[in-house]
């Protein structure tokens, strides 16, 4: 059986890690997954999650792709869709060193051969590229703080990660999958992407730009048999706020009392929502298999019911007035995210972000 071949980025950490994982070890062994890194030396806790999953040899290979270095896109992607032979001309003897594949040779499966099949065999059937592909966009940067306060290389640096980079991974991607006339996309979406939510201002724009992007591309490659599909997440268990581009130490010195104010209620809030709503990556890793497994994809998947009666809401009024004011009072408001009067009761979730 040809597996499917997904890469994914950004796995160092959080959803990409354990969607890296839980693929690579999943029973029906029929996923190859590429996990991708914006930085190599940060892919120990994945090898180190491999190995407690079990995931056999062959399954997982890591690579190198910056969301926003294109060549890094595009060796990422030369690497995945064309296999070894298309690159060096005949199945190499030790690939991982001669490609760039930064695995070192004990860690690398590809290496070893040790998936049963001849490196060399597996290299051609590699190469034919009539495989599944599936490519999960799922890199990216939080940023928080009053809007004042960001400048405008961090403005930038977020909408360049979360928008730019999903572009540069699509633009190396679909052009292969709309020539097989299949492929799928997966894209980490956000319910910042489907609502406002204070003091995430830029990360929203972001997140707003992506839905555009993936419900746009959508609709024009449908008679390509290629799929765009969202997995909208409400809070995650990640490191997603310890990365965020300028983190919670945020000067606030120019900003006004009341906006301050406002801020230390809005991190209050969400950190109680982290704490009590957040959903754990693996949860998330299984609304990803859904997705890829659904014979008929849907451009949204939701990671939790939560997130649903907001979303309803802010579609039931489009004048955007129910929902300004409704995230208004749960935003700021001390009171727990859910309980018996507790604000947040009345849409379904708390809105801790991102
Ligand atoms: N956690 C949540 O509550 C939540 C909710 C909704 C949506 N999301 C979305 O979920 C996705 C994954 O986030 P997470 O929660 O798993 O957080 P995370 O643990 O911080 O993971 C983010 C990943 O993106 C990578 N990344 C950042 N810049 C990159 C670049 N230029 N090129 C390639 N990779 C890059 C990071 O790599 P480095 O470690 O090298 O920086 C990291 O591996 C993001 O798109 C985020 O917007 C998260």
């Amino acid at each position: 059986m040809d597996r499917t071949v997904v890469l994914i980025t950004g796995c160092s950490s959080g959803i990409g890690l354990h969607l890296a994982t839980r693929l690579a070890s999943d029973p029906s062994r029929s996923f190859k997954v590429y996990a991708t890194f914006r930085d190599l030396s940060t892919q120990g806790p994945l090898w180190e999650a491999a190995e407690s999953r079990g995931c056999p040899p062959g399954s997982l290979e890591t690579l190198q792709l910056d969301v926003q270095d294109a060549d890094s896109v595009a060796a990422a992607r030369a690497r995945v869709t064309e296999g070894c032979v298309d690159v060096l001309g005949e199945p190499p003897q030790n690939a991982c060193q001669s490609l760039p594949c930064p695995v070192s040779k004990p860690r690398c499966p590809e290496a070893q051969g040790a998936s049963g099949v001849p490196q060399g065999q597996r290299a051609v059937r590699e190469a034919r590229g009539d495989r599944p592909l599936l490519a999960v966009c799922n890199a990216g940067r939080g940023l928080l703080g009053p809007l004042e306060v960001h400048s405008a290389d961090a403005v930038g640096s977020v909408l360049d990660v979360n928008l730019v980079g999903t572009v540069r991974v699509l633009q190396a991607f679909l052009p292969d999958m709309k020539r097989r006339h299949s492929g799928r996309i997966l894209v980490t979406g956000s319910m910042g992407g489907l609502m406002g939510i204070p003091f995430n201002d830029v990360y929203c724009a972001s997140k707003f730009a992506i839905e555009g992007l993936c419900e746009s591309l959508a609709i024009q490659l449908l008679p390509f048999g290629v799929h765009v599909s969202l997995i909208e997440c409400g809070p995650v268990r990640t490191a997603f706020q310890e990365k965020f581009q300028m983190g919670r130490g945020v000067v606030l010195d120019n900003v006004d009392a009341q906006t301050r104010n406002l801020f230390s209620q809005y991190l209050r809030h969400s950190k109680q929502v982290f704490r009590e709503q957040g959903q754990d990556p693996e949860e998330v890793a299984e609304v990803f298999l859904t997705a890829m497994r659904d014979p008929r994809p849907a451009l949204r998947y939701f990671s939790s019911e939560g997130i649903l009666p907001l979303v309803r809401l802010r579609l039931s009024d489009p004048s955007g007035c129910s929902y300004v004011a409704a995230m208004h009072r749960i935003g700021f408001s001390d009171k727990p995210a859910h309980g018996p009067d507790g604000a947040g009761t009345e849409a379904g979730a708390g809105t801790g972000g991102p």
